[in-house]
């Protein structure tokens, strides 16, 4: 069996940065499950079936299905194309983080979604990122990890990165925006942003990258023995 780490947590925690370092190092796949509901929702606005209070449910199942994406690994990062277009950093933006909230709040859209995630599970194993790797995609994981940082942390490191994009948020809009996001996530019927019974939590409020990595990195030695690295 393909050796799977799952790291689920709220938006703004740090998943991204700590999944690709932990990629890189293990020379594993490493799956962005956010970029595809951010993808599936920005095709959803370009087609007109966004934004709307009572959506098509049938015509966004039917896209994220059909959708033409594409992930290609380009100088020690990866880039995202929706055909031919490169859509890497329109997948960023807030709007597009509102948009894939939204669709992810469909059990039919997710269901549309859960082989497409699968198949990145390829040789010789996968750092998967999102909310829901560990309790649905890929319950058998040997290694779940559930990160966690205050709202007010979360919403620092967020402001950060958007303005090294250049983009003028407000602290407190970001902190607005990130806590409305959690509240859908966690409230939403449809695999609510939950840690799995089996999870590990990691509280990175107050640590740096470099802290919470090494713990990560501890409990990938506990898992799979020091020869993994
Ligand atoms: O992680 P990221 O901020 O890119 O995710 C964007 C949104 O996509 C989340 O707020 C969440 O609603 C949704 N999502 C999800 N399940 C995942 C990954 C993302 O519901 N596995």
């Amino acid at each position: 069996m393909i050796p799977v780490i799952c790291i689920d947590g709220p938006s703004g925690v740090g998943k991204g940065t700590l999944s690709r370092h932990l990629a890189q190092k293990l020379g594993w796949h490493l799956l962005d499950s956010g970029a595809i509901y951010r993808a599936l929702g920005l095709a959803a606005l370009e087609q007109g079936i966004l934004p709307d209070p009572n959506p098509d449910v049938a015509a966004l199942e039917e896209l994220a299905r059909a959708l033409p994406l594409q992930f290609r690994e380009e100088g020690g990062q990866t880039r995202v194309f929706l055909q031919d277009r490169d859509i890497s950093v329109a997948l960023r933006s807030p709007l597009a983080g509102q948009l894939a909230s939204q669709v992810a709040a469909l059990s039919p859209v997710r269901n549309a979604l859960l082989e497409r995630q699968r198949h990145f599970r390829q040789a010789p194993g996968l750092v998967a990122d999102g909310r829901d790797m560990g309790t649905v995609v890929f319950p058998d994981a040997p290694l779940k990890v559930f990160l966690t940082a205050s709202v007010e942390e979360r919403a620092q490191r967020r402001l950060k990165q958007l303005q090294e994009q250049g983009d003028s948020a407000s602290l407190r809009a970001v902190e607005a925006e990130i806590a409305e996001r959690d509240r859908r996530d966690r409230e939403r019927s449809v695999a609510p942003l939950l840690p799995a019974a089996d999870a590990r939590i990691l509280d990175s409020s107050g640590q740096s990258v470099a802290e919470t990595f090494r713990v990560l990195e501890g409990w990938v030695h506990d898992t799979f023995g020091e020869l993994i690295f």
